[in-house]
């Protein structure tokens, strides 16, 4: 029975989160939604003491406490702290915004999209937050807005009109982590970004086979390796039936005379 209670008051607490999300989101200010330059460094993010007060405290990345989830699938709410970082910059940004940034970047068939967001710093400029891996972008699985120059990416990687993920200067994002039930800020590699394991990726992102940070919104699905075979072997067979048949005619023409 008191089990039961529980349930219902976090089922109700909820609720009433949900109601003042949707009462507050009415009258959010669109003009703060973008990117902030502060001086906070990874180590002082971390540092950070999580509040879900109302409202959050202003190093906090949106005014109301949400709802996140755990790697081991344990619910808890809090405010949110979204902040990019990479080596090269060692000051972080902020993503000042009422959701993830995965929730605007992921798509059906886990294709990513990197968007531009207005730099709130500085009028009339852009900032691309996600790269794409070379990997996924060669199998369409990733694109950016259109970049012009290399300020243009948060990566400082501009290609051909694409924000590319940097090997020397990876993206990490930063976000409230539960673990050992304690709840903390923490910056963890970016989607697109090389990693070595899931614990790696921020967001609950998997590290898949190709070693990448990806919401896996499904499987992630490869070029299939038995279909490139079968294209080779019937380009083998035509050749050999090209050879076979050229050898025939010249035995044939020699023949004739
Ligand atoms: C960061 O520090 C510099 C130099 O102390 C200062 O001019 C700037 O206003 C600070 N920026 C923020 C966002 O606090
Ligand atoms: C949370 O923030 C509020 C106001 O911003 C502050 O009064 C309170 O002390 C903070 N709580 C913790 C645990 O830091
Ligand atoms: C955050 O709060 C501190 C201390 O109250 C204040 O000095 C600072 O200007 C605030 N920053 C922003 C971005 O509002
Ligand atoms: C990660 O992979 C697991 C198992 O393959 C899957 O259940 C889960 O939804 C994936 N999560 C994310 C965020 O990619």
């Amino acid at each position: 029975m008191a089990m039961l209670n529980i349930k219902n008051n976090n089922k109700l607490f909820h609720l009433i989160i949900y109601l003042i999300v949707a009462l507050q989101t009415f009258g959010y200010d669109g003009s703060k939604f973008g990117v902030f330059h502060t001086n906070y460094t990874i180590k002082d993010i971390e540092n950070f003491k999580v509040n879900n007060s109302y409202p959050c405290p202003n190093e906090s990345s949106f005014n109301i406490a949400d709802n996140f989830i755990s790697r081991e699938g344990e619910e808890f709410t809090t405010c949110d702290y979204q902040y990019l970082c990479n080596k090269k910059n060692e000051k972080c940004i902020l993503f000042n915004s009422p959701s993830r940034l995965a929730e605007y970047s992921s798509q059906y068939e886990n294709i990513v999209k990197g968007n531009a967001y207005n730099d709130l710093d500085e009028e009339n400029k852009e900032i691309i937050l996600v790269s794409c891996s070379k990997e996924r972008f060669k199998r369409n699985k990733c694109s950016t807005d259109t970049c012009t120059k290399n300020e243009d990416c948060f990566s400082d990687n501009c290609v051909n009109g694409v924000c590319m993920t940097n090997k020397e200067n990876p993206i990490y994002l930063c976000g409230p982590v539960k673990e050992n039930s304690e709840i903390k800020v923490k910056c963890l590699l970016s989607f697109e970004e090389k990693c070595n394991e899931n614990k790696d990726c921020a967001d609950n992102a998997n590290c898949t086979k190709d070693k990448l940070c990806v919401i896996e919104k499904e499987p992630e699905s490869y070029p299939e390796k038995s279909s490139i075979f079968i294209v080779i072997f019937a380009i083998l067979i035509i050749l050999a039936l090209i050879f076979v048949a050229f050898k025939f005619f010249q035995w044939k023409k020699h023949a004739n005379n």
